[in-house]
């Protein structure tokens, strides 16, 4: 089994998108018990709230409905997932600050399979920051899942 956590700030636009993209293409390749797949935010703001309607939007133009709802990251988390995945620099900065002591978890920048950067924060933006969100988590999760696949 690999676990993956997909971090954000809030929780509520990019890394639930990203939670719901990387099961597609779990399920797609028929590795459905082979993974378990999670989202959290480092902020609290929007625990317990819906994901984004933009973020459900983008995923329901792609034929993906999920019930998304937002939650921090937590100490355990550390210990309970392989992988935390961050979408940004500051996220990863805040998770490896909050890192305890000698926990398992790998923290790596979401993008690092493709392009190397930062997912944008599309919150204050219009829907075609959230179209662009979706494409490059396509592109980076599909290559995260070629390497945890690799013989
Ligand atoms: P996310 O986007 O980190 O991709 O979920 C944001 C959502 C909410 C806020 C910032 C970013 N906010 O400041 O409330």
């Amino acid at each position: 089994m690999t676990s993956v956590l997909l971090v954000c700030l809030g929780n509520i636009c990019r890394s639930p998108m990203a939670e719901a993209v990387l099961r597609h293409h779990v399920a797609q390749r028929g590795l459905v018990s082979s993974f378990q797949v999670d989202s959290a935010g480092t902020a609290a703001y929007h625990a317990g709230e819906q994901a984004d309607p933009r973020t459900l939007a983008e995923l329901a133009r792609h034929g993906l409905r999920e019930r998304l709802i937002a939650r921090q990251v937590t100490d355990d988390d550390f210990d309970r997932f392989d992988w935390i995945l961050a979408m940004d620099r500051s996220n990863l900065t805040n998770l490896r600050r909050r890192a305890p002591a000698g926990s398992r978890a790998r923290l790596h920048l979401v993008l690092e399979t493709t392009t190397g950067g930062e997912v944008p924060d599309p919150y204050y933006g219009g829907p075609d920051g959230f179209a662009d969100v979706y494409d490059m988590l396509d592109a980076s999760l599909a290559a995260w899942l070629d390497r945890w696949t690799a013989p």
